[in-house]
């Protein structure tokens, strides 16, 4: 059975290292479509694969009748936005994610986005501290758990509002929970989004809620671009010089936030919060497991399509 790998924006070597050897331990073949610039690429690939492992690659209608061998596809990390569930279900494909791999190395990032932002993009001119402030952890996932726990240690004041997760749960991590969305971003002075990009979600961060924020509030955002009111946010931010968004997820309007607001905005040139060796290494090799688990057992965990 062939396992590939079809990655954008590739894996560390040593975490593709890892995928080979579980793959081929199961007595399966590893194959590996790396940096591929056009569709066609991947529809080829796909062809003669039975199990596949991606990131944000896309995985539509079109890919799954390019593969007519294809059994199942794990998105090696958490959000599966990419992957056309109901597409995936009428062809009988099971898909998976890898729930917290690679939320220790995103919530790390956040930290390095709100620190940049805080001290003025380094610019020389005095910025404030994280420490005594504020931070609204909008929803409590694997990574809002992480960015809690790092939180801690620069002793910020920590809240969270998630709409799934019991406020016991979070009150256990000493972090205070909300009873709103709208409360979150009235306390906050950071608010960093983990939210993921649903039907639900989508452009649901927009003018009405951001303009609850306080003065000199920064938002970061490591989450979806589309999760945010894109042009909500230009009009916010145009109303509001006090407060900074930064990001790991370019949004599609970044030339005129770039013209509008350089001084107060920053978006990675291209998503790098799961790109670290170690979340390469975790999600990837669980990807592999979860495929031979699945192929050779018929274990289902982590599946998110009936
Ligand atoms: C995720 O959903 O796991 C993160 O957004 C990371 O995405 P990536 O694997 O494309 O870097």
């Amino acid at each position: 059975m062939k396992v590939l790998v079809a990655t954008e924006k590739p894996f560390a070597k040593v975490a593709v290292d890892g995928i080979r050897k579980e793959a081929e331990a199961a007595g399966m073949e590893l194959a590996l479509l790396e940096k591929y610039t056009e569709k066609s690429q991947l529809l080829a690939a796909v062809a003669t694969a039975d199990a596949l492992i991606i990131r944000s690659d896309k995985v539509d209608a079109e890919v799954l009748a390019a593969a007519p061998n294809l059994k199942i596809v794990v998105r090696a990390g958490a959000g599966y936005d990419n992957v056309d569930l109901a597409a995936a279900t009428a062809a009988g494909v099971c898909v998976m994610n890898t729930p917290g791999q690679n939320s220790n190395a995103v919530a790390e990032l956040v930290f390095g986005l709100l620190v940049y932002a805080v001290r003025n993009f380094y610019n020389g001119t005095s910025g404030t501290e994280l420490k005594g402030k504020r931070l609204g952890i909008h929803a409590y996932g694997n990574v809002g758990r992480n960015v809690a726990r790092i939180a801690r240690g620069f002793g910020m004041d920590i809240y969270a509002y998630d709409a799934y997760t019991p406020a016991e749960a979070i009150e256990r991590d000493g972090v205070k929970p909300l009873g709103s969305v709208e409360e979150l971003y009235a306390t906050a002075d950071v608010v960093s989004v983990h939210i993921p990009a649903t039907a639900e979600t989508r452009q649901s961060i927009n003018e009405a809620l951001l303009a609850r924020l306080p003065k000199g509030a920064v938002v970061v955002n490591t989450a979806r671009k589309e999760v945010i009111d894109e042009p909500g946010l230009v009009r916010f931010l145009e109303a509001r010089p006090d407060v900074k968004y930064v990001t790991d997820i370019r949004p599609d309007n970044h030339e005129e936030m770039m013209e509008k607001f350089a001084a107060r905005y920053f978006a990675t040139p291209k998503k790098m919060g799961a790109q670290t060796a170690e979340a390469n290494i975790n999600a990837g090799i669980a990807a592999a497991r979860q495929i031979v688990g699945y192929l050779l057992r018929g274990d289902d965990t982590f599946r998110v399509n009936k």
